[in-house]
């Protein structure tokens, strides 16, 4: 009888193996339990401090994050406002950006990995209509984004290891196929997912062994238990009209965009809520067109990172150094005299090829990168323009 059960599952296993794993269904995420789901590797989803700390002890890290591609344009932005800037701890200030490939130079983005920011993902295509994301399949995600953490890896001559991050273009979720990416690709965190429920206090990231009890403002959310990656939960700012906005350059009800004061106010307000409650990690959610056509914005958030450099307790760091807080979390004190982030920095060869002729569309294309030229502009399917 026993052994007529081993049989029959072993079939079971083998036929979902030959329909496709595509097919195989995942096991649906049960309540967390936080006795059970433990650090390093495991964490409820929860408003509570990780390690147990008082808000008092806990770092205040702040994410400063830019999306789309990297040019010679924007580049320009990064450079003024975050090169060279420190902490109080002595330690190079962080930020992100996650890149889409449609007209990025690679140049631009080995230069931002070489000073030390974190690179990390936000498709190939970044294209519309949005819907494609939410109805998007696993191998679609491993298309747009195991594709391009490669193509990046490649163009930008930087380690492949050293880009763990996603962020999906709109905010738009694709359930379970973009975690299920991330988990056998063994990348760290994706940072996508919006909350309007757990603002006050903020909701700290966590994993998805089990279910996730955050709201999905977009639609759909993962629900199966999916063990590995991250979520860095974007908590947004409130606006003046009381209105939640994920990133902060889309806003109902923001400041004047020409009033530098009030913007400087409105960032310290929506910072203090996270500095001074459970000081879950604050973001500063923007896109680079928004500081370049705003320049009062611009210079608010300069000085709002200028006042963050110098708290003694709040620090600017990369997202994916969040994460790794996370998973073996130390008091402040402690956290300050830990060494650096060291950055091994990498050459680019120089490159600058085309006309390169692209298949999604009749433009042709030049790219600026640190490696051999494509024989055609890379892209979905492509990812290296062979
Ligand atoms: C995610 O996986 C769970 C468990 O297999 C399933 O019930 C759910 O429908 C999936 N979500 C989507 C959007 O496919
Ligand atoms: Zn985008």
């Amino acid at each position: 009888m026993k052994l007529t059960v081993a049989l029959l599952s072993l079939f079971l296993v083998a036929s979902a193996v030959v329909n496709g794993e595509e097919t195989e269904e995942l096991p649906l995420a049960e309540l967390c339990d936080p006795e059970i789901c433990k650090l390093p590797n495991c964490r409820c989803s929860s408003t509570q401090i990780p390690g147990g700390l008082a808000p008092r002890d806990t770092p205040q890290f702040v994410m400063s994050t830019f999306d789309d591609n990297v040019n010679i344009i924007n580049i320009e932005t990064y450079r003024e406002m975050l090169y060279d800037r420190k902490n109080s701890n002595g330690c190079p200030a962080g930020a992100t950006f996650y890149i889409s490939h449609e007209y990025t130079n690679y140049r631009a983005v080995n230069e931002l990995y070489n000073n030390g920011f974190e690179i990390a993902l936000h498709s190939i295509t970044h294209r519309t209509p949005q819907t494609f994301w939410a109805e998007a399949t696993k191998e679609d995600m491993r298309k747009e984004f195991a594709d391009q953490r490669v193509q990046m890896a490649h163009f930008a001559n930087i380690p492949l290891t050293a880009i763990q991050g996603i962020r999906m273009p709109f905010l738009q979720l694709a359930g379970n196929a973009s975690f299920e990416v991330l988990k056998e690709n063994d990348m760290l965190y994706d940072c996508s997912w919006p909350t309007r429920n757990f603002i006050n206090p903020g909701i700290w990231p966590y994993t998805l062994h089990y279910a996730s009890n955050q709201d999905c403002p977009i639609p759909p959310c993962p629900t199966a238990s999916i063990p590995g990656p991250w979520i860095l939960p974007m908590i947004g700012w409130i606006d003046q009209m009381g209105f939640h906005c994920s990133m902060a350059d889309a806003c109902f009800a923001p400041p004047s965009v020409n009033d530098e004061n009030a913007w400087f106010e409105f960032i310290t307000e929506n910072f203090e809520r996270h500095y001074k409650g459970n000081r879950a990690p604050f973001g500063i959610f923007f896109h680079e067109g928004y500081f370049r056509f705003n320049p009062a914005v611009r210079n608010a958030v300069t000085r709002f990172l200028n006042v963050v450099n110098n708290l003694p307790d709040a620090f600017m760091v990369n997202s994916r150094d969040v994460i790794e807080w996370v998973k073996s979390p130390v008091p402040v004190n402690e956290y300050k005299r830990q060494p650096c982030r060291q950055n091994v920095p990498t050459n680019c060869p120089f490159s600058s090829c085309g006309p390169l002729r692209a298949t999604h569309t009749e433009e042709q294309f030049w790219m600026q990168i640190c490696n051999v030229c494509p024989r055609v502009y890379p892209w979905y399917g492509n990812p290296l323009g062979v």
